[in-house]
């Protein structure tokens, strides 16, 4: 018989019986005076938890839409943007606002560690720049920028326009719009809502805001604040149809949230990460990101010598783990192991053993118990 199958990837991730059930529901108009209040609701809830006095934006789409909708709606051709990469996903955004005509500026961080604040701050202080985007987690390394302190440094800079991807960090790291001087916040619903994929969610402080009135008309359709502005002020507007389902499994997952607290929700994220990471070293593996700049929602698993990287994956989806490989030129090197969401203790668990058992049968010398019970010890102090 085939064990059942984890999926432990940084998103998607898994999706509890509660959230698939909403999915699964029967569709209604999207005038259905019910769906309307639902909306309405989840529209709520998002600005209070992510605590903005701004507007949050909830439509179908990807977190990259989202990275999209972000620079759309706050920065024009010929405006200067700072992009500062952790990773794969921080360059991300380099092509995305190069092909707007925007003029880029790239900091980067070898991988595996950060920018350092004061290298962002001196290169603000090289030109004025009408926007700057920081990657919160990048999936590629694992590595979590300091994005309280760096919106902090940002109040000496009032014209620039503060963006944060969000998308492998919201719902697991702390995030507080307003009070960290974040203009535009990022995600989707894939990650650390623990939703399947579909939604892209944007917040937009008040200065976000303003910078949208002052573009006047934007290039872009369907991304366009003013088009959804109507929509989430009043859900029962019609612009686009909404994703019924999607925003139910959402709304689902907020109920999920605010039952456990966020503020517990941030901190049991940071336990299971110290934990899944001290297993992981104490099997004898290497992690990418550096120990003060690690990630809570996922690891970047370096292998040691004699593994093979798509030989491990198969013997491990075969002791019923998924888990993603390296990208760029780490592809082959390590893999990327998420724990965010609405995961618990027997997934963990389950994971743990699961990668201890294909680490032996790859042939590697693995004490059988040693990450389980490591696991288990931090999870218990
Ligand atoms: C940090 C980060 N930003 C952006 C994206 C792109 O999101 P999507 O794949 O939903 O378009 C990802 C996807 O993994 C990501 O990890």
């Amino acid at each position: 018989m085939k064990p059942r199958k984890l999926v432990m990837i940084p998103g998607p991730t898994p999706v509890v019986r509660s959230i698939q059930n909403q999915m699964g529901r029967e569709t209604v108009a999207f005038g259905d005076l019910g769906f309307i209040n639902d909306y309405k609701e989840l529209l709520k809830d998002m600005k209070e938890l992510w605590k903005t006095e701004g507007e949050v934006f909830v439509i179908a789409g990807t977190g990259t839409m989202a990275m999209e909708m972000g620079i759309a709606n706050t920065l024009k051709s010929g405006d200067n943007l700072l992009i500062v990469s952790n990773g794969f996903f921080g360059d991300r955004f380099i092509d995305l606002a190069e092909r707007k005509g925007i003029n880029v500026d790239v900091i980067s961080s070898e991988w595996g560690k950060i920018v350092p604040i004061e290298d962002i701050e001196a290169k603000l202080n090289e030109k004025k720049y009408d926007g700057i985007t920081v990657t919160h987690v990048d999936t590629s390394t694992g590595v979590c920028a300091p994005i309280k302190e760096i919106g902090e440094m940002l109040k000496k800079f009032p014209e620039t326009i503060y963006i944060v991807d969000g998308v492998c960090a919201t719902a697991a790291e702390p995030e507080y719009v307003d009070d960290m001087n974040i203009d535009i916040l990022i995600t989707g619903s894939q990650k650390a809502f623990g939703v399947a994929p579909g939604l892209a969610i944007v917040w937009a402080g008040s200065k976000a805001m303003e910078k949208r009135k002052e573009l006047g008309r934007i290039p872009e359709y369907y991304i366009d604040f003013d088009k959804w502005l109507p929509i989430m002020q009043d859900p029962s507007k019609y612009f686009a149809t909404p994703a019924v389902n999607m925003i139910w499994a959402l709304k689902e997952s907020v109920r999920i949230i605010k039952e456990e607290g966020i503020e517990n929700r941030y901190e049991r994220h940071s336990k299971n990460a110290k934990a899944m990471q001290a297993a992981l070293e104490a099997m004898g593996f290497t992690l990418l990101a550096d120990k003060d700049h690690r990630a809570v929602t996922l690891s970047n698993v370096l292998y040691m010598e004699g593994v093979n990287d798509l030989e491990f994956r198969k013997i491990l989806g075969e002791e019923g783990v998924v888990v993603a490989g390296g990208l760029a030129a780490y592809a082959g090197k390590m893999f990327r192991l998420g724990h965010m969401g609405n995961i618990d203790i027997h997934d963990m668990v389950s994971t743990i053993a699961s990668i201890e058992r294909a680490l032996y049968r790859s042939g590697i010398e693995v004490e059988l118990g040693k990450g389980v019970g490591t696991l288990m010890a931090e999870l218990l102090k």
